[in-house]
């Protein structure tokens, strides 16, 4: 894919995807800086997944090089862009070096910077969906699908919020389609708790091939408990991770990590909302807080999580960017 790497007239920020045009970003940001009192405009950059280090490189010196250019959100690319880079970058956030990924590059003065945001910005929506204490007082559990750089992210903050001492699931679980992501989060997931010095974390990872084996464990969970899309089901493939007959539970929680695509796990847990009391969430608050976080660091802005000016940037968001469903 053939990216234009001309010096910038003005300050911009680049957003490092696949299909960056598709993005509601593209409409979301303009408004947004305005909103901010940010003069600034944004870009894409699209890259095949898994391309040349070359490919990257360039990029990445580009943004390095140009003084207008002020920095960029990374998604799908967060790992391979990190690895073919790595020389270009003066500093990496806590999480970067942790999880060998960014999502945001930035710059402190001449010195380019590198941070992943995601175990924040995934913990801010998970807040934002379940309040404090509902584990405490439910008992309930939790089921990711999918052992991807989504699901890495948010045991990252699950770890934490233990090492926190604030209530979790009573069991975490989760399921992947095959062994080598699931072995690696669950290696992953024993260092991260066995630095952080916690105890008592109840975990079960599941080789679940077959789309009824989620089926099978979604049945077994107990009542008030949180399914989590985060295969990219819907957007990133067709389909669900689980099919017409999975049985959510009792006043569950469903949380589909995309907000845009044929998001059928959706479907799937509205057909069921009423006769379950079921609870359910997309991922357009994730996405919110996923932009904000990387927009804040590239522009030294200091931009709330929570209040009157981010209910202002939801609003916004939704005026003018938020997808018609189904949209792809
Ligand atoms: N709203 C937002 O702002 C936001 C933020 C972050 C992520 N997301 C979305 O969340 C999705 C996941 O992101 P990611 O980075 O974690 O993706 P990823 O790295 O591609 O991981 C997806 C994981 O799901 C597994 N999987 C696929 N089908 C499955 C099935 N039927 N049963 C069990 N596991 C299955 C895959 O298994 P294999 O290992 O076999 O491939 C893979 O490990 C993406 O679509 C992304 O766009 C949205």
């Amino acid at each position: 894919m053939a990216n234009n790497y001309t010096k910038a007239d003005k300050a911009t920020m680049y957003f490092i995807g696949v299909t960056t045009g598709k993005s509601s970003i593209m409409k979301v940001f303009p408004e947004w800086a305005e909103y901010l009192g940010i003069d600034a405009e944004i870009k894409g950059f699209d890259f095949k997944p898994h391309d040349n280090p070359s490919s990257y490189m360039e990029a990445v010196k580009f943004i390095k090089d140009d003084p207008l250019s002020m920095g960029a959100l990374v998604t799908t690319h967060k790992l391979d862009l990190l690895d073919a880079c790595r020389s270009e970058f003066d500093g990496l956030g806590h999480y970067a070096k942790e999880l060998h990924e960014i999502s945001s590059i930035s710059k402190r003065g001449k010195e380019l910077w590198g941070h992943a945001k995601d175990p924040i910005t995934v913990g801010l929506s998970f807040e934002a969906f379940i309040k404090d204490g509902y584990w405490k007082e439910s008992g309930a559990e939790m089921l990711i699908l999918g052992a991807g750089g989504s699901s890495l992210a948010l045991m990252t903050y699950l770890i934490g919020r233990a090492r926190d001492g604030r209530d979790l699931p009573s069991k975490i679980i989760i399921n992947n389609r095959s062994s080598r992501r699931l072995d690696e989060l669950h290696r992953h997931a024993d260092k991260m708790i066995a630095e952080a010095g916690v105890t008592g974390m109840n975990l079960e990872f599941n080789l679940c091939p077959e789309l009824e084996d989620n089926d099978s464990v979604v049945s077994g969970l107990k009542a008030g408990s949180l399914i989590v899309n985060a295969t990219g089901l819907g957007k990133d493939g067709p389909g669900s991770p689980l099919t017409d007959n999975a049985v959510f539970p009792e006043k569950g929680l469903a949380w589909e990590f995309n907000y845009r695509g044929d998001l059928v796990f959706l479907d799937q847990a509205e057909a069921q909302k009423k006769s379950k009391k079921l609870t359910i969430e997309d991922g357009w608050i994730y996405f919110i807080h996923g932009w904000t976080r990387v927009i804040a660091e590239v522009f030294h802005r200091d931009i709330p999580t929570e209040g009157p000016v981010f209910d202002e940037l939801c609003r916004i968001a939704a005026r003018v960017g938020a997808p018609v469903k189904s949209a792809v």
